[in-house]
């Protein structure tokens, strides 16, 4: 039965398919396809929204986003036998740029993770205007690796700088958890997480997000 979700990573560092690789049991399916984007083009044909996790600075959680996010719509969907969901996860750096845009043809929408940090604001906002808003594709900001241990301050300062911004941002933080940095190396997704409180706020976060999104069923 083909998987109702496909997760994708065009990033040449391929810390996805590092991570892929070493679950046991992907809830979806995957591929790596930096060397040829342009097969991306097929997903034109599936009916499945395409969704392209994007920020050109590094490290701001696009593969845990991607893998993630993947993973909660695909036990919604588990029943699920048509392709209804495409997960892009797209490189961290400038100078891939052609990469990120041969992907942004075939999306529907963009997901733009973002840690609650000023530091990350310019190199998100460059992403934002030279790349994502030239294509006219529905985008939004999602704060990622917020630690609520830290207050509400961080958020929302961050929330204020996208508002002044004019960014349409989700709702739904991903909180700062530990379980999620040892996931890759214990070769994990968040539905696949030893049950513990974390794992449970750390899950939650990502059912949340995808209720947000719209991602439940339906196209
Ligand atoms: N919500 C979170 N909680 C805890 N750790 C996180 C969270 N989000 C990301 N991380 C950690 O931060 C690091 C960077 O995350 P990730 O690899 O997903 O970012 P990226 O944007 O894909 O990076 P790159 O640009 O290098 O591809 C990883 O070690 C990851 O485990
Ligand atoms: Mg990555």
């Amino acid at each position: 039965m083909p998987a109702a979700v496909y997760v994708v990573s065009i990033d040449p560092q391929a810390s996805t398919v590092w991570w892929a690789n070493r679950i046991t049991d992907l809830p979806f399916d995957f591929s790596q396809e930096h060397e040829t984007p342009e097969n991306l083009a097929i997903l034109k044909d599936t009916g499945a929204k395409v969704h392209v996790i994007a920020n050109q600075k590094g490290g701001v959680g696009k593969t845990t986003v991607t893998l993630n996010l993947g993973a909660v719509v695909a036990d919604v969907l588990k029943n699920q036998d048509e392709l209804q969901h495409v997960f892009i996860d797209t490189p961290g750096s400038l100078q891939d740029e052609n990469l990120l845009l041969e992907a942004l043809k075939y999306a529907h929408d963009v997901i733009v993770p973002m840690p609650p940090e000023p530091l990350a604001f310019d190199p998100t906002a460059r992403t934002i205007t030279k790349v994502v808003e030239p294509t006219g594709l529905p985008y939004k900001v999602l704060v990622n690796n917020w630690d609520p241990r830290d207050g509400e301050a961080d958020l929302k300062e961050t929330r204020d700088y996208m508002t002044a911004q004019g960014w349409p941002f989700l709702e739904t933080p991903i909180r700062r958890y530990k379980v999620h940095t040892r996931a890759s190396v214990e070769g994990r997704v968040v539905t696949q997480y030893e049950d513990n409180k974390a794992s449970f706020k750390a899950r939650e976060d990502f059912y949340r997000l995808a209720i947000e999104l719209g991602y439940g069923g339906g196209k």
